[in-house]
């Protein structure tokens, strides 16, 4: 059983004090072992938010002096840890990953690890002394803390001052992992800390708008096809569509022959977006819940190029997201920790590379429906065929964000090896039961011999082939029970 940690938020009791208390310790501890020679190995997760936080722990240690080095891998299990043992670091930093295999990471790496992390844990592996969790604090690590605001708090216990500027990259990780659940969609709990930090340090702004990709650089008509979250059937990926919408409805695209940008519009033009958007939705159903996300707060972090995607916090997200997606860590992380030369420009490159997978997966869904089957509130995609295990996070995250799906629970596989299979799963934002998915995927996974876990909105897991029924049963019986 996962421990009451709905009700530990619900008393609005975030101890911030024991989390730095804590920091603080960790953070002793390891300078520590670096006086004493150690090398020290950052591993962390490929998406926005692993990608972010390993920057950010990698930061705070190097500059501190620490032989550290950082890698990124797309998930952690035994065999996985049997080769980071190999390696022999004297330390292991795990950062957005490792909160589902604290025992095997204690009988491979004894004492000598810490799990950074902000993912749901079963009860009885909470008091893990090394552990060092957001749900411990009394945050909700699914909206309220991410890995990079746990590794900025670390961060901050090294050195306060000196490590404020790494408040910026907890506010890509939080947007990344789609944490702007807060009013306006704003960041909340200890994301907020960081926004805070950061708007003191002159870091960042936050304003409220539209919140379709390129806002500030784009003409509307590619800010909206660019903009996969929510995802909006007919827009989405669909330029020539999204240009002919706006010209149709008499929308002033072009001022002085030069392309008008999103921030440019007044407030009755931006109301007229809406309206042609809503126009694609109108049949959905849910069509008011998806309307509602596409304003919001903004965060821009002003010292950034306004040219980039990097001045968006979201955006940057994204962008990270990609890298991460497409096996190109590399770039991500460089990009973090300031490239902003090559590896910016082949990241860009790499966005729309990703961006071409994601809008070719999705059309082979549209067309093959025998990839697909709903059972009840259940939509499943089977992706062995043309769905990469690296981007199973991706398709269905759009697939729940969508205002076709946004009221299912959508899992989504592929093929992972020779004789695994990889799932991803995601709450779409209008789901009317009530189901927690990080304990349906770590239980059900279990059931069959695989290793699962994750959010109550977002988790993911891996079994053997062989079970994958056995497995869709488990899970199906798990969310009609609730
Ligand atoms: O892989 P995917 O993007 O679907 O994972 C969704 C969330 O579940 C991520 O935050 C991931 O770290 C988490 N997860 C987990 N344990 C697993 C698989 C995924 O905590 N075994």
């Amino acid at each position: 059983m996962v421990a009451d940690q709905a009700a530990t938020t619900a008393t609005g009791r975030h101890d911030y004090g024991a989390l730095m208390a804590r920091a603080k310790e960790e953070a002793e501890r390891l300078v520590d072992l670096s006086n004493r020679g150690a090398r020290v190995l950052v591993v962390t997760h490929i998406d926005a938010d692993g990608l972010s936080s390993g920057s950010v722990a990698f930061s705070a240690l190097a500059r501190k002096n620490l032989a550290v080095s950082v890698r990124a891998i797309p998930d952690l299990d035994p065999r996985a840890i049997e080769k980071l043992k190999a390696d022999k670091f004297e330390f292991y930093l795990f950062t957005d990953l490792g909160s589902g295999l604290l025992g095997e990471l204690s009988a491979a790496l004894g004492d000598k690890f810490l799990v950074v992390d902000h993912h749901q844990v079963p009860e009885a592996d909470l008091a893990h002394a090394r552990l060092f969790n957001a749900w411990n604090y009394g945050y909700d690590g699914g909206e309220e803390a991410c890995s990079s605001s746990m590794a900025y708090s670390f961060a901050k216990a090294l050195d306060a001052k000196g490590n404020q500027d790494l408040s910026a990259l907890s506010l890509v990780g939080a947007s990344g992992d789609r944490q702007d659940k807060g009013d306006a969609r704003s960041l909340g709990g200890l994301n907020k800390v960081a926004v805070e930090d950061a708007v003191t340090q002159g870091l960042v702004t936050t304003t409220k708008d539209l919140l379709f990709y390129g806002r500030e650089t784009r003409p509307v008509h590619e800010a909206i096809a660019m903009s996969y979250s929510p995802f909006i059937a007919g827009l989405s990926g669909a330029k020539d569509a999204a240009l002919a919408a706006l010209s149709n409805s008499g929308f002033k695209l072009k001022e002085g022959g030069r392309w008008r940008t999103l921030s440019e519009l007044s407030n009755e033009e931006k109301q007229k977006v809406i309206e042609v958007i809503s126009g694609f939705i109108a049949s959905a159903g849910h069509g008011a819940d998806l309307l509602k996300d596409l304003v919001g707060t903004i965060y821009t972090f002003e010292f950034e190029d306004p040219l980039t995607p990097l001045r968006d916090a979201r955006e940057f997200g994204s962008l990270l997201n990609a890298c991460g997606r497409m096996d190109r860590t590399d770039l991500g992380i460089s990009i973090c920790l300031g490239d902003r030369e090559d590896a910016l420009r082949q990241a860009l490159a790499l966005m729309s590379e990703y961006r071409g997978k994601l809008n070719k997966a999705i059309q082979k869904l549209q067309l093959e429906t025998d990839k697909v089957s709903t059972t009840g509130n259940v939509m499943m995609v089977m992706g062995e065929e043309f769905i990469e295990e690296r981007m199973t996070g991706s398709v269905s995250s759009l697939l729940a964000s969508s205002d076709r799906f946004r009221d299912k629970l959508v899992l989504v596989r592929a093929k992972s090896g020779d004789s695994d299979l990889k799932f991803s799963s995601r709450i779409g934002d209008s789901y009317p039961g009530k189901v927690n998915l990080g304990e349906v995927m770590r239980e059900a996974a279990q059931s069959v011999g695989g290793v699962g876990g994750g959010h109550s909105m977002a988790a993911g897991a891996k079994i053997p082939f062989s079970k994958r029924d056995d497995f869709t049963k488990a899970v199906l019986e798990k969310v009609a029970a609730g």
